[in-house]
């Protein structure tokens, strides 16, 4: 029998953190399925190294862009247009079942029994239930399906600019069909609903077998600091602060030793306190070609390490 694999997709050096520290945590929980990472043309050759180390295959894909800006404005979230490159895990037709999941994803007990449920199997959206989240979804590879999608996607586009609303239209029946293909919500547990039904998340939270990171701010957006074992910044704003520090624990103990053998005297910027000099704090987890990538395509980070101030110190140290 063909193999049977999970999934993840990372585009840029963030979110091949985040795909890291997910990739552990299956293997952490002692999986029995191989691990394949779609990757972007922009990530990093450090980060491929490691991603090789904790990956089965690392698969360099070509990033798909909805590019429809009106759509992802209504969600504030611009950047997810990329999130259509996703719809590549379906062309991985050497494996006969896959479960997809996001890189901003944790999981904190074995789920290979997800690979016993169809296409496709996922869990509610915590905005919309009739909806399922993309985040965590049960699938199966065929280049029949890929074509079919991608012909959706010219023909109908997507109702929320990324995946979700693409297959959420291809596979329409989801909501009423098979209650099988409901996967319960402890499979994508999104830290959203801890804030929105805490009651539930008091009764039920300690059942969750993936964390998911939804919204705009990840868990590499925070720094950490590795003596003090804290999270720093607004915690409550994401996540449930249990969970965020199980995601930096992994992230600061596992992944980036890996990192650090892998830039060696290179800078580079983990988001722990401690490899930041004292007069410059780490404010994001990007590499400096990262950086400067993004601000050649026009997206500087005016709010955070881009911001007026850091940039008028820069210009200070620099005239004087
Ligand atoms: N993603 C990526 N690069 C991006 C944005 C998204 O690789 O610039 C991938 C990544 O796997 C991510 C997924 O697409 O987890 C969906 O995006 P995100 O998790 O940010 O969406 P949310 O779950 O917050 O709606
Ligand atoms: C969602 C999902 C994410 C998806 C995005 C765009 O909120 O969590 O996986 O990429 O919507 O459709
Ligand atoms: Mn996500």
């Amino acid at each position: 029998m063909a193999e049977q694999a999970f999934v993840t997709l990372a585009t840029n050096d963030s979110y091949a953190r985040g795909a890291m520290v997910l990739g552990k945590s299956l293997r952490n929980h002692k999986t029995s399925k191989k691990l394949v990472v779609l990757i972007g043309p922009h990530v990093s050759d450090q980060s491929r190294a490691v991603l090789h180390k904790i990956y089965d295959d690392v698969r360099l894909v070509d990033v798909l862009d909805s590019g429809d800006t009106a759509h992802l404005a209504m969600m504030k979230r611009p950047d997810l247009g990329v999130t259509f490159t996703k719809l590549h895990c379906w062309t991985l037709t050497h494996y006969s079942k896959c479960v997809f999941m996001d890189a901003d994803t944790l999981v904190v007990s074995n789920i290979d029994e997800l690979f016993d449920r169809e296409e496709l199997s996922a869990a509610p959206d915590p905005g919309w239930p009739d909806c399922f989240n993309s985040g965590v979804f049960v699938f199966i590879p065929s280049n029949e399906t890929y074509g079919r999608l991608l012909q959706f996607c010219t023909e109908h586009g997507s109702f929320d600019g990324g995946d979700q609303g693409v297959l959420n239209g291809f596979f329409s029946d989801w909501a009423t069909a098979d209650i099988t293909k409901h996967l319960p919500f402890i499979y994508n547990m999104s830290s959203i609903a801890i804030y929105t039904y805490l009651p539930a998340f008091k009764q039920y939270g300690a059942n969750a077998k993936v964390v998911h990171f939804l919204g705009a701010t990840k868990p590499w957006s925070y720094t950490y600091d590795p003596r003090q074992r804290r999270v720093r910044g607004d915690v409550a704003a994401a996540a449930h602060p249990g969970f965020l520090l199980e995601w930096w624990t992994l992230y600061s103990g596992e992944v980036v030793p890996m990192l650090m053998r892998e830039y060696g005297d290179q800078p580079f910027c983990s988001g722990c306190e401690e490899d930041a000099g004292e007069s410059e704090p780490v404010q994001t987890l990007m590499s400096s070609a990262e950086r400067k990538q993004r601000w050649e395509q026009g997206q500087a980070d005016y709010m955070g390490i881009d911001s007026f101030d850091n940039i008028q110190k820069k210009l200070d140290v620099f005239l004087k």
